[in-house]
């Protein structure tokens, strides 16, 4: 998919959807903030969007592709959502999880792995991703994650994770 405007490492608009009567499953909400949870058979709006995110991680983190394809979802990826609401008119679209569900590594069970999260600049360390962090363990488990973690992820993973996740990120 080719982005609508430049594409320079800095060009960057937060995406913006049209007003959704129905949501996919909120995890999380607080005001006009909300969660949501983004299956394979979910409004394309919402992927989309997702896709654009997944660029901007790619350009942050100077990966060499970008993470997410619509034409890639299946049943075993899930992605989380933040929406903001504005007005009853339209969504913006501020972060994105992944989550892939499968045995990536042979030493680790089978179950959910948090590949990939990117919240836009204006709205980290809000204590966004904390709050919801809880909501992600209730739905995914003990999930596992991509490595490597950036600083940020690895705090709130440190903070809010379960006991074995906690283990886990004691190891590296
Ligand atoms: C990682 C990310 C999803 C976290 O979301 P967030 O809403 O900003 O997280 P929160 O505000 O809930 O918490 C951030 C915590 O990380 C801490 N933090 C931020 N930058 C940090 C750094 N460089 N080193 C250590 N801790 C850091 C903050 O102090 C805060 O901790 P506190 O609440 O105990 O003070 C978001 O920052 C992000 O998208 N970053 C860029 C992409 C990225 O790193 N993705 C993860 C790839 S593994």
């Amino acid at each position: 998919m080719k982005l609508p405007w430049g594409q320079n490492q800095y060009d960057m608009l937060t995406p913006r959807i049209p007003y959704l009567k129905k949501l996919p499953t909120v995890l999380w909400y607080d005001r006009n903030m909300y969660a949501v949870c983004v299956k394979y058979n979910s409004q394309k709006s919402l992927k989309k969007a997702a896709q654009i995110l997944g660029y901007y991680f790619k350009r942050e983190s100077r990966y060499d592709f970008a993470p997410y394809e619509i034409e890639y979802h299946d049943n075993n990826l899930q992605l989380v959502l933040f929406l903001k609401e504005r007005y009853r008119h339209s969504y913006y679209v501020m972060g994105c999880l992944e989550f892939d569900y499968g045995q990536r590594y042979s030493d680790i069970p089978e179950g959910w792995m948090l590949s990939w999260a990117w919240l836009h600049p204006y709205i980290r360390g809000n204590g966004y991703m904390t709050a919801l962090y809880p909501h992600l363990l209730e739905r995914y488990k003990d999930f596992y994650f991509e490595f490597p973690l950036s600083k940020a992820m690895f705090h709130v993973a440190r903070k809010c994770g379960s006991d074995s996740q906690k283990k886990l990120l004691e190891k590296c």
